[in-house]
């Protein structure tokens, strides 16, 4: 039976996480959540008190014994290093600052790439990210470039983390946004950048169960 891939890409913040586990759910695919890949890879070199701003620093964290494993429990995805479960502990600023650096250096790129390629040669799945439909599945069934405006992807993003209990101000919310954005899009490697065949749908002005429903539509009218 041919396997269905189906790539999401966008900016932080665009709902690309909830949105696409929805979907998968839906079509009965596995949801892989891309981010939460460089999310550990970033957390171990925070925990390793590298030098972030070094290239070299970063590589160095890339140990022959570095263990990144994303399993599912439950039908859900839960990143795993060296063993302890992490899944939680991705999700800080500080880890979302410390991914979006790590991400930037090829050899970090090159150590989850077949990971992920491997997950979507066995797998009927949606697979959400930054670089999915450009370079990771250049051949997906369905390309989506999901996006919303900075402030409308800040808004969401502070309610998520204040519901979550953490202490932090839409300002500086709305700064990290775009400066992820920024670093995230001028990156001379796997730039964010919506692929020429992906279709665009903006999500600034419509809610959730709306964006959700317009996705599984789109998925659904394209495969
Ligand atoms: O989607 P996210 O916010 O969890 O992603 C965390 C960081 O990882 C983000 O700043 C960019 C990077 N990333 C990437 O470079 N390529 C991907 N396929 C997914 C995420």
């Amino acid at each position: 039976m041919k396997i269905i891939n189906v790539a999401i890409d966008g900016p932080a913040g665009a709902g690309k996480s909830t949105i696409s586990r929805k979907a998968a759910a839906e079509l009965g695919y596995i949801y892989i959540d891309t981010g939460a890949l460089y999310r550990t890879v970033g957390l171990n070199a925070l925990r390793k008190g590298a030098d972030l701003q070094s290239d070299e620093a970063i590589i160095a964290t890339i140990t022959d014994d570095l263990k990144v494993e994303l399993k599912f429990i439950d039908g859900e995805q839960r990143m795993f290093l060296s063993d302890e479960d992490v899944s939680d502990k991705i999700r800080t600023p500080e880890a979302s600052m410390a991914a979006s650096r790590v991400s930037a250096v090829p050899k970090v790129r090159e150590f989850l790439f077949d990971l992920q390629k491997k997950l979507a040669r066995e797998n009927n799945c949606v697979m959400d990210g930054r670089d999915i439909g450009t370079v990771v599945l250049p051949d997906a069934d369905v390309k989506i470039f999901l996006t919303a405006s900075p402030e409308a992807r800040a808004e969401r993003r502070f309610k998520e983390l204040t519901e979550k209990g953490m202490d932090v101000k839409y300002e500086d919310v709305l700064a990290d946004m775009i400066k992820r954005d920024y670093d995230d899009s001028h990156r001379a490697i796997a730039p964010l950048k919506q692929a020429d065949d992906a279709i665009l749908c903006d999500t600034s002005n419509i809610g959730l169960e709306e964006s959700i429903a317009l996705i599984i539509k789109t998925i659904k009218d394209n495969i």
